[in-house]
């Protein structure tokens, strides 16, 4: 039995108090991983960007708005995990400045700076002590394959699940799970649900160890 971390959902960063950028995500394929790891006997905290999808009533959940806060607390909690899987879209650009009130509109175009926010799994993955793990996710929408293994590399992960822009808010998805030589372990198509299973099914046989 593994206590494993699991990213899930969008996160949003304000431009102002009512205006933010967001990822297109769901969080259904965190749902189904935490679902599929329960099941396996393991220990399941989720950190969750704002969704509306039901996570499973055996997860801890933890709700976190924007990408600084997933990240503080994803850091905070994977210490006492072995494993983390990030799922979640974190958006990845912040605007430079934030407006206390309310912008205006002027009748003219609005410039906005945007800024890199932090990458939560590439931190996670640094920060990984030897008997620990991370899995990440690589959405692309071209060389799939080869992106998902330079991802893989640049944010220290064990495992990478390439998949397409199709996953997106969609019930289906199609999945490769890739190990650091670029070696393809697994293609996994179907539901959610069932592509979560057949991921920790993996995952579980692959990377996670006995607690001591
Ligand atoms: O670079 P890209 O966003 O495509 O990488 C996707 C992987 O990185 C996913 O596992 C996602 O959860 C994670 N990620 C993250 N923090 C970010 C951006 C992506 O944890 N700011």
């Amino acid at each position: 039995m593994a206590r494993i971390l699991i990213t899930s959902g969008p996160t949003r960063q304000y431009l102002d108090p009512v205006r933010y950028l967001t990822n297109a995500s769901s969080g259904r394929m965190g749902a189904a991983l935490a679902a599929a790891a329960l099941r396996l006997g393991h220990q399941v905290v989720i950190v969750s960007g704002p969704v509306a999808v039901d996570y499973p009533a055996g997860a801890e959940v933890v709700d976190v708005e924007t990408t600084e806060q997933m990240l503080a607390v994803a850091g905070e909690l994977f210490a006492g995990c072995q494993g983390a899987i990030g799922a979640a879209a974190p958006c990845d650009y912040r605007p430079r400045q934030v407006n206390v009130q309310k912008i205006a509109k002027t009748g003219g175009p609005l410039v906005v700076e945007f800024i890199e926010t932090p990458d939560v799994v590439a931190t996670l993955g640094q920060q990984k002590r030897a008997d620990q793990w991370v899995v990440g996710f690589a959405l692309e929408t071209e060389d799939h394959h080869f992106r998902a293994i330079v991802k893989l590399e640049r944010k220290h992960c064990d495992l990478m699940v390439s998949n397409g822009a199709e996953a997106i808010n969609a019930a289906e998805t199609q999945v490769a799970l890739l190990a650091p030589d670029g070696e393809v372990l697994a293609e996994l198509a179907g539901s959610k649900e069932a592509v979560a299973d057949g991921l920790l099914r993996e995952i579980d046989v692959r990377l996670c160890q006995p607690l001591k």
